[in-house]
């Protein structure tokens, strides 16, 4: 078998080949679940610990209207109420981890909204009834109890007219619809963070999930990704989580708070769009990486895919926004994320089986097969990046996002992952540094 990557050389291609490295800081946290380790120095400047507010003296669920409330030393302090829009595998964990901090800090209304997509289970029940009785969800969370204080509502409306803080949380495809129904319906205040990895591909270019909930709810939006298998963190193993933010500090400490835990450490970082489309993009690596399983080429093979998807995605992700940062890289969201895809979850395993099926059963039938409900994002966002890449001249460039997309529709085999191709990358477009204007 060939194993040519000249198609892929990294030399000569300036764009790819700077990243910046920030020094590493050893940084001692504890925690129950976790012993003193070395972690990456922030690229930002430290902002107040998590968990510095003191406890209530009990932690029973309230679920009174007021946000207002008094704090332990007699003042007056106004609690956020939080809803999240979503409630799938990372929907249920993201509720479970939001529901511990809420009631353990002063600043939050006890009760987490969580909005449920209504379906029926098989025993012919409601899941919201199911949720709310058992304070599991029993399709994609079972076995894990997500705290009392996480409230299941079918109605979307209701679920979000209260809150202050709203977490978006459902497969990418489902949130043009979710934005439109949810016009006019959202407090004037509200402050918003997607944990969404996608992006919506319009006439007028690329449009990331958060700018589509900001533009269309006139609110802020804030992100957080990072290397986050759901089911891991729903049984409390350490991991870490970066937040990207735009320029109001006050709001992402807020937000950090309401996410840490001991076990869930989350950084941090100005770069809401190198955060988000980190997140995106890792999902069409963790396609290719799945093809390189399927193909039981090895550990070589699928690091080298590992660091050209790296690559192509700083590339990409920079070549739309001139402002993202290098450093957004080396946070939990790059390349911890793109290791745990490519090692783990769900896009690779579908492409894996998409590969072993020498390409010949779909991505929707193995998807609905293996899944169970469960969405993959990493071939639709495949399709998306194409799209980019081919309206903007750009596809020569991003040879493996290019060759994922062309696998994922049957125009290529699965072993074109590492084949050698003939087109050669056009590096003037590369080399201009007006590119990155
Ligand atoms: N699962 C993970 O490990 C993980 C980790 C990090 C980020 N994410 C991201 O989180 C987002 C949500 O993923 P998830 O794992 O919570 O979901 P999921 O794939 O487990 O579940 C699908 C969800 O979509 C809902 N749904 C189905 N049809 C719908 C419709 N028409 N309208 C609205 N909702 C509908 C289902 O009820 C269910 O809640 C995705 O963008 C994903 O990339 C997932």
């Amino acid at each position: 078998m060939r194993f040519h990557f000249p198609l892929y050389s990294s030399s000569s291609f300036s764009l790819f080949s700077d990243f910046t490295f920030i020094s590493s800081l050893p940084l001692i946290f504890s925690s129950s679940h976790f012993s003193p380790f070395i972690s990456m120095a922030p690229a930002f400047e430290p902002l107040s610990p998590p968990h510095q507010e003191a406890e209530p003296q009990t932690a029973t669920p309230h679920h009174a209207d007021t946000v207002n409330n008094f704090g332990n030393d007699g003042q007056v302090v106004s609690k956020s109420k939080v809803t999240v829009v979503g409630s799938g595998n990372w929907g249920s964990v993201a509720a479970k981890l939001i529901a511990s901090n809420t009631l353990k800090l002063n600043s939050f209304h006890d009760e987490v909204r969580m909005w449920v997509f209504e379906e029926t289970l098989q025993t012919g029940e409601k899941l919201t009834d199911v949720i709310n009785k058992t304070n599991e969800n029993v399709k994609y969370l079972p076995g894990i109890k997500l705290g009392k204080n996480v409230i299941a509502d079918p109605d979307l409306d209701n679920a979000v007219k209260d809150a202050n803080m709203l977490v978006f949380v459902t497969p990418h495809q489902f949130m043009e619809g979710i934005c439109k129904r949810l016009v006019g319906k959202v407090r004037g205040d509200v402050e918003a963070i997607s944990l969404i990895k996608g992006m919506e591909v319009k006439m007028e270019g690329p449009c990331m999930i958060s700018n589509l909930i900001s533009e269309q709810l006139g609110i802020n939006c804030s992100v957080l990704m990072g290397a986050n298998i759901a089911n891991e963190i729903a049984v409390e193993k350490f991991s870490e989580a970066t937040v990207g933010y735009r320029d109001n500090r006050e709001i992402v400490e807020q937000w950090v708070k309401l996410f840490s835990t001991p076990y869930f450490m989350v950084t941090p970082v100005q770069d809401v769009e190198g955060v988000e489309l980190c997140g995106t993009l890792k999902n069409v690596v963790a396609i290719a990486a799945g093809f390189v399983d399927g193909l039981e080429m090895g550990n070589n093979t699928k690091a080298a895919i590992m660091r050209i998807g790296l690559r192509e995605m700083r590339a990409f992700s920079k070549l739309l926004f001139s402002s993202v940062r290098d450093s957004t890289f080396f946070e939990s969201c790059g390349v911890a994320d793109v290791i745990t895809t490519c090692l783990g979850g769900r896009n690779r395993k579908v492409a894996e089986a998409f590969a072993r099926n020498g390409g010949k059963r779909s991505f929707d039938d193995l998807e609905a097969e293996m899944l169970q409900g469960q969405k993959l994002q990493g071939v639709s966002t495949a399709r998306e990046v194409y799209e980019v890449l081919s309206h903007r001249g750009w596809l020569e460039l991003f040879p493996l996002f290019a060759t994922v997309h062309e696998i994922c529709v049957g125009r290529l085999p699965p072993s074109a992952i590492v084949e050698y191709s003939e087109k050669k990358p056009r590096l003037s477009l590369l080399e201009d540094p007006a590119c990155y204007q």
